[in-house]
């Protein structure tokens, strides 16, 4: 099945060149019409996608996600809520850079990205310096990235990643659900399993400065 037909206007890429152009064309068609661009990198099932969309309708929520089926769920969602602000591109997050432009986006969310934590896996992270700096690019002046993750040394990594002149920390917690984040916190898929295992769960916000 060809992931993009099935949701037209919603899922708007699968892996190969051709399609991640009419994607780029899709979303630059798109983004006039809102005063906002959010992005979500590893945006799994969309529960996240999906809440943020529903709060900010003055804002264009393009997820992310490389599997198929998450994709697909994503985009059910979507349709079953007839929200008319949300994308979903099913690819390689680190395309980012082939489908914005300098400035366009207002803020980026990564939620519990897969850890990569053996020493020979590290470099597969997501949060690694050159995508930092690819986003960073992207961002508009005070724009955003939001980063939770359960995975402590993941986190301690990218928070001193994130430490240059370039990013100011605004929020910064390792017991989120503890803290006064809690409040307006978005909830993703993996995040209720961590919840329910118990385990605390780390949130950075840093904006570009
Ligand atoms: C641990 S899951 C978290 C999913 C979701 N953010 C949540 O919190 O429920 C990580 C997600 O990132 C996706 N992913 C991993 N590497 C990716 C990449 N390079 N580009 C896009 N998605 C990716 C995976 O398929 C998976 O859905």
């Amino acid at each position: 099945m060809q992931l993009v037909t099935t949701k037209p206007g919603i899922i708007v890429a699968e892996h190969d060149r051709e399609l991640a152009e009419n994607s780029r064309i899709e979303i630059q068609r798109r983004l006039p019409d809102f005063s906002d661009c959010f992005v979500e990198l590893g945006s799994g099932s969309g529960m996240h996608l999906i809440t943020l969309a529903q709060r900010n309708p003055q804002a264009l929520c393009v997820g992310f996600e490389i599997r198929f089926k998450r994709a697909f769920k994503t985009g059910e969602k979507a349709e079953l809520k007839v929200l008319n602000n949300v994308m979903v591109v099913r690819t390689d997050a680190r395309q980012i850079k082939h489908l914005f432009s300098p400035g366009q986006v207002s803020g980026f969310f990564v939620n519990y990205p897969d850890p990569w934590d053996k020493r020979r896996w590290l470099k597969n992270r997501l949060l690694n310096p050159e995508l930092l700096q690819t986003m960073r690019d992207l961002l508009k002046e005070k724009g955003f990235l939001r980063y939770k993750t359960d995975h402590q040394e993941y986190f301690a990594s990218t928070c001193k990643l994130l430490s240059a002149e370039q990013w100011q920390t605004v929020k910064h917690t390792t017991d989120l659900l503890q803290s006064p984040y809690a409040e307006n916190n978005i909830p993703t898929e993996f995040e209720m399993l961590f919840k329910s295992q118990q385990k605390p769960l780390c949130l950075l916000e840093t904006v570009r400065t």
